[in-house]
């Protein structure tokens, strides 16, 4: 379906050339004055260079043109040249009415061939999820499911960090607290048991624990090294133990990540991409890309243009040890064999930015990959607290993100507890209100900035919150439930009329932004584009459903048109809500 600034276009375009002027200047924008016009067209300012010409007066005879279209209820040359529009009321139901037949609101969803990986979720195992982890699992997951949505074949992948020095720190400090387990008997030659010898609470008090213990104690931390240089050169039992690790922590993160209703289609590991790092290093020397530097392998990625300084991309460590992006580079070269990406996302903290320039550059100049393929950084700005600096508990401490959850959600049970609901329903409720107060405040954030928590603003049911959009849904449900209750059936084909009402049109307007909000989101990785626009209609709706009796309107016709519309309304409001990654509870 057409997007109606697409719809204007076309007949703006044969109006230009009618009057003599290219139809490149009958560009239609959505008017920056809604209280004079609903679109614009500036064309024939532009146009005024060319043809030497007053624009107003090429505006006028554009007008003119088109005085007898249906399409306007007005259209008019304003100085000094603008062309304002409004469309008429018969034209906007009729794009309503195409909008509502179709599954997708009139976006196209067609299958697209592009395979797209989203790197994102950040996490790394025997660690557990503080709020560091929220913005990438939040913002990636939406920008997944937005690309689905349009028909893109999209891959998830939590792409977990498993292959460095916390693992060395574990083996360590296990060695030291069990020495008698198997895993450390070199001369061991039996099975390994299936039962891994800790659980995720023993994991999450020992890593901690040695990590800080290596700090004071340096022969400690050249314990740790070796044991991890010995993992990744293949030792049977610390294989075994990193097996553990690996599954006890993937088993733990996909419980709190379904809390967050994310979920990755792929769990693909630091350590998966390692065998693709031989091969790899080689044809970067081969390819007389890399070269020996202080005794280490580096690239240079510099470029005259820059203007800061780019440092070199070191592959290899004087010692041959491999690093972070090392692993960064080989994992590009798996996804091209196991997938053939056109487009690989990355949803990482900002502070991540140089270093994955570094990547791009090398990953292109020793053609890891290729010109077609696109290799996009979103960077995210940091949470922060109240006071301005990163979010922190109030003793100061790193916040598990288990707890910020369970925080939330018992602020807005107490908020809930005058409701009349069974038990569950408020759970369901306020697990959902919840979430959505969360991922809301953050999603409706451009990604790159930082932004405040604010616990009372976000869980607040009125403002540009989550619980205000779930609330504008759940007030149509309960608007649909009474019509039921009362035997009032309204065929789901039923026409909604040409609006009568200022709130109506504001409701049909909004409503038919739901195409090009998408593609704008999906081609900027935007979530909170979708955000803007689940805000806009919410208000729309909100208003127009206080203004006009919905219900017990005596006249059908009108009646039946207004549910049409809050139908529709309610339906766009919770396909955008899944694309958050969020759903509405029945009551609120
Ligand atoms: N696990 C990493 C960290 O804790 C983030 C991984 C981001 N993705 C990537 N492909 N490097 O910083």
């Amino acid at each position: 379906m057409k997007k109606i600034i697409e719809l204007l276009e076309t007949e703006l375009s044969a109006a230009f050339e009618k009057a003599g002027y290219d139809k490149k200047y009958a560009r239609v924008t959505v008017s920056n004055r809604p209280d004079l016009c609903q679109y614009q067209c500036n064309g024939a300012l532009a146009a005024a260079k060319e043809y030497h010409k007053a624009p107003i007066q090429m505006a006028g005879e554009v007008v003119e043109l088109l005085a007898e279209s249906g399409t306007f209820q007005e259209i008019a040359a304003q100085m000094p040249g603008f062309i304002n529009m409004t469309v008429s009321h018969t034209f906007l139901a009729d794009y309503i009415n195409e909008m509502a037949a179709s599954e997708s609101f009139g976006c196209d969803i067609s299958a697209k061939e592009e395979t797209i990986v989203i790197d994102y979720g950040g996490a790394n195992v025997a660690k557990p999820l503080h709020v560091g982890h929220l913005r990438p699992a939040v913002i990636g997951e939406s920008i997944k499911r937005i690309s689905r949505y349009l028909g893109y074949h999209v891959i998830g992948d939590a792409h977990l960090g498993d292959w460095g020095l916390p693992i060395g720190l574990i083996i360590t400090e296990l060695k030291k607290r069990q020495p008698d387990l198997p895993y450390f008997d070199e001369s061991f030659e039996g099975e390994y048991p299936e039962e891994p010898p800790f659980g995720i609470a023993d994991l999450e008090e020992i890593y901690p624990f040695a990590s800080s213990y290596s700090k004071e104690h340096e022969d400690y931390k050249a314990e740790a090294q070796a044991a991890t240089a010995e993992l990744q050169a293949g030792r049977k039992g610390y294989l075994a133990l990193w097996q553990h690790i690996v599954n006890v922590s993937v088993a733990d993160l996909k419980k709190i990540y379904d809390k967050l209703n994310v979920d990755f289609d792929l769990w693909k590991k630091e350590s998966d991409a390692q065998p693709y790092i031989p091969a790899m290093v080689q044809e970067m020397k081969d390819g007389g890309y890399a070269h020996i530097d202080e005794g280490a392998l580096v690239v240079d990625v510099k470029e005259e243009t820059d203007t800061k300084e780019i440092p070199p991309c070191m592959i290899l460590k004087s010692n041959g040890a491999t690093l972070y992006n090392t692993t960064d580079l080989a994992t590009i070269v798996e996804r091209r064999k196991l997938f053939d990406p056109k487009k690989i996302i990355y949803v990482v903290d900002k502070r991540q930015a140089l270093y994955f320039e570094q990547v791009f550059r090398c990953a292109r100049k020793t053609k890891i990959i290729g010109e077609d393929v696109d290799l996009i950084f979103v960077g995210f700005g940091t949470m922060n607290g109240k006071d301005g600096k990163p979010f922190k508990t109030r003793d100061g401490g790193v916040l598990r993100l288990e707890a910020l959850l369970a925080d939330v959600t018992e602020q807005v049970a107490q908020k809930m507890a005058d409701r009349e609901m069974g038990q569950a329903e408020r759970e369901d409720a306020a697990d959902k209100i919840a979430l959505a107060a969360i991922k809301y405040g953050d999603l409706s954030n451009q990604a790159a900035k930082d932004y405040i928590f604010d616990v009372e603003r976000f869980t607040s049911f009125e403002g540009n919150t989550g619980p205000y959009i779930l609330y504008t849904i759940v007030r149509i449900k309960s608007l649909m439930n009474k019509l039921a209750a009362q035997g009032i059936h309204v065929a789901e084909d039923a026409p909604v009329l040409p609006a009568d009402s200022k709130s109506q049109t504001d409701v049909m307007l909004s409503l038919s932004k739901w195409g090009e909000t998408l593609e704008a989101a999906f081609a900027e990785q935007a979530p909170h584009k979708v955000c803007q626009f689940l805000y806009e209609l919410s208000d729309a709706f909100n208003k127009f459903y206080h203004e006009n009796k919905i219900v017990t309107n005596e006249n059908e016709r009108a009646r039946e048109s207004y549910i049409q519309l809050s139908r529709l309304a309610g339906r766009v409001l919770e396909a955008g809500i899944d694309l958050l990654g969020l759903s509405a509870p029945e009551k609120m």
